[in-house]
């Protein structure tokens, strides 16, 4: 890697600042909520929402490989926090910290409720959702059909800033169907960072609403760096951060010589042992190539035994790590236990020790940042 990029990197990461509890922190992720200043927050690297996958047992295994990592949660639907069951979709555990909850809603009142019952449980940001395609979504008239409105987002960000007490952040597309992007996006952005948002990500590729499955809009719309990065340089002040189809931390630090925070979700699912150089690439060192892995395994197994202890099953568990050992020899054994062994009725933390004796793990991985 580049000594330039992670210089770059390290200066960036090297501003010290209290969080809003007041405690010291290098995670300059947590920005006073009165600035909206880029400087206190970057280099941010951070793991996507996704549903189904950010769950807080894989945030949990996350946490582990990356002390530093922003994690945020599935998006949450405003509606469920109010009156589902708050307590299976709100809590986790205290070692997950710092951690975004994801929100999904456009009703103003609902989402300031959501935010004020979300506030008992300490999350350090809230995101709103403007980039889900999905059908069911769209249905609900949020996620990425909220491009179409950016005065109607405006005023939900402004409103769930004055319910927040931690930073309010946007999750959003370059744009919708047959929108401009070079056209929508400056103004979208302008109009977020005249309500207030603290933060915006931005995937780098437009949603089409009609035709493509929420995978395909993925995949199929090309992705468009150079705007993103354009809407950065002339955004000084505020936190902007990119997301889409970044899949080494070579390419994460690349991006963070222009954006301020760096955001990746299908590699660092698949590929969850590229989380293990994530703190090294940001203090501006190589990806260390000597984690401990025993150390882990000890740690994942004491957390199974917890879930399991409280009525959980290994599998809710050990289904995030399949992704761990992409490039070891023992690899894909490793793989085959977890998927069949973790399955059986009272699987215990023994078959992650199983699992892990499959690898070897004297040899790296191919390369931590690839
Ligand atoms: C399984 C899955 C679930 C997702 N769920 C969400 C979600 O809840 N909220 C959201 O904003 N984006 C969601 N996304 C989109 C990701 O956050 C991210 O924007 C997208 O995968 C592009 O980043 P990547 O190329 O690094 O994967 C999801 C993606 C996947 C693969």
């Amino acid at each position: 890697m580049k000594t330039r990029r992670l210089m770059v990197c390290a200066a960036r990461a090297n501003t010290t600042k209290p969080d809003r509890s007041g405690r010291e922190t290098n995670n300059v992720q947590v920005a006073d909520p009165s600035s909206n200043s880029s400087d206190l927050r970057a280099p941010v690297f951070a793991v996507a929402p996704m549903i189904d996958w950010t769950d807080r047992h894989c945030r949990f295994l996350h946490r582990q490989l990356s002390s530093r990592a922003l994690l945020y949660t599935e998006m949450v639907v405003a509606d469920a926090i109010i009156h589902g069951p708050r307590e299976r979709l709100l809590s986790y555990s205290p070692a997950e910290h710092p951690v975004a909850l994801q929100l999904g809603g456009s009703d103003p009142k609902k989402n300031a409720d959501a935010i004020r019952i979300a506030g008992d449980y300490g999350y350090d940001e809230i995101n709103l959702n403007v980039g889900c395609p999905s059908d069911r979504v769209q249905s609900g008239t949020f996620g990425a059909c909220l491009m179409r409105e950016p005065a109607h987002v405006a005023e939900l960000v402004s409103v769930m800033k004055a319910a927040s007490r931690v930073p309010v952040t946007v999750k959003c597309r370059i744009g919708v169907d047959e929108q401009v992007p070079e056209e929508v996006l400056p103004d979208f952005v302008d109009r977020m960072i005249g309500a207030g948002a603290d933060a915006i990500w931005i995937h780098a590729r437009k949603a089409w609403l009609q035709g493509l499955s929420p995978k395909e809009n993925r995949e199929v719309p090309p992705l468009d760096y150079g705007l993103v990065h354009a809407i950065k340089k002339s955004n000084p002040a505020t936190f902007i951060g990119i997301n889409g189809g970044i899949t080494t931390l070579e390419q994460a630090a690349d991006h963070l010589e222009v954006m301020d925070g760096v955001m990746l979700g299908r590699a660092a699912y698949h590929n969850t042992n590229l989380l293990a150089g994530v703190d090294a690439m940001l203090a501006g060192n190589d990806p260390s190539p000597d984690f401990d892995w025993l150390a882990l395994r000890d740690r994942m197994m004491d957390y199974a035994e917890t879930v399991i202890t409280a009525g959980g099953r290994l599998h809710h568990v050990t289904r995030h790590m399949v992704g761990l050992f992409q490039g070891f020899a023992g690899a894909r054994r490793f793989r085959q236990i977890l998927s069949s062994d973790a399955m059986k009725p009272g699987a215990g933390p023994d078959v992650i020790a199983a699992a892990f004796a499959a690898v070897d793990l004297s040899g790296e991985a191919r390369t931590l940042a690839g």
